[in-house]
């Protein structure tokens, strides 16, 4: 595909077929975050990939008790605002509210701190559309940020005190076709 078709037409897909990715087809795609531009060459990341079915659901239930504590906190209202803080609520209390159900999940993890974290959205945004020109939907999450709370996250991913995890990025082949939300083009200053 043209590269700029590829960039056009990625959508966050929220809907995946539980047919797993295989193996090699993650390996490319972790690959193509690797390969990502970093400010000094930092590379101010890892990354923790789960494919486990069993994790997955460990995890969608752990992303659920934090983000469902941390919107009843001022720091949530003062992030959010209110009625985001009671829009996002029910995510926190489905099965798939937030992770959607995704057959994998890539952690971006920030190893570097105080990070702006613009290092790890350009690996996040290679790997986005490394997966879309494989056929592979996907998604970056948010709202998973809670899950640096979680004892038991962080203990799977080895977390240290200075890491964090900057956004999650959901992956599975797409069960649906997103529409294509608007874009602002009015964004744009010409000089010469
Ligand atoms: C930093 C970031 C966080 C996001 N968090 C979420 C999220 O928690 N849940 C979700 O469903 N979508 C999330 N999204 C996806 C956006 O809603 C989506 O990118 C936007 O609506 C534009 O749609 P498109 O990706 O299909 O072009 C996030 C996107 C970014 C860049």
């Amino acid at each position: 595909m043209d590269i700029f078709e590829l960039i056009k037409t990625r959508r966050s897909v929220r809907e995946f077929e539980q047919r797993p990715i295989p193996r090699e087809v993650m390996e490319t795609i972790v690959q193509a975050g690797i390969w990502a531009p970093s400010a000094m060459n930092g590379q101010p990341w890892r990354f923790v990939v789960v494919q486990d079915p069993m994790e997955l659901k460990s995890i969608a239930h752990e992303a659920r008790i934090e983000l469902t504590n941390y919107l009843k906190t001022p720091e949530a209202e003062a992030e959010y605002g209110k009625e985001n803080c009671e829009r996002f609520m029910p995510r926190g209390e489905s099965e798939d509210g937030i992770l959607y159900s995704a057959p994998a999940i890539v952690f971006v993890i920030g190893t570097q701190e105080p990070d702006g974290h613009f290092d790890q959205g350009l690996a996040a945004e290679n790997m986005m559309l490394c997966a879309h020109g494989l056929g592979v939907g996907s998604c970056p999450i948010g709202l998973a940020e809670p899950l640096n709370k979680s004892e038991k996250v962080k203990t799977l991913f080895d977390l240290k005190p200075n890491e964090k995890i900057v956004i999650a990025l959901v992956f599975g082949y797409p069960a649906e076709t997103p529409h294509s939300p608007e874009r602002n083009f009015d964004v744009v200053k010409w000089i010469g």
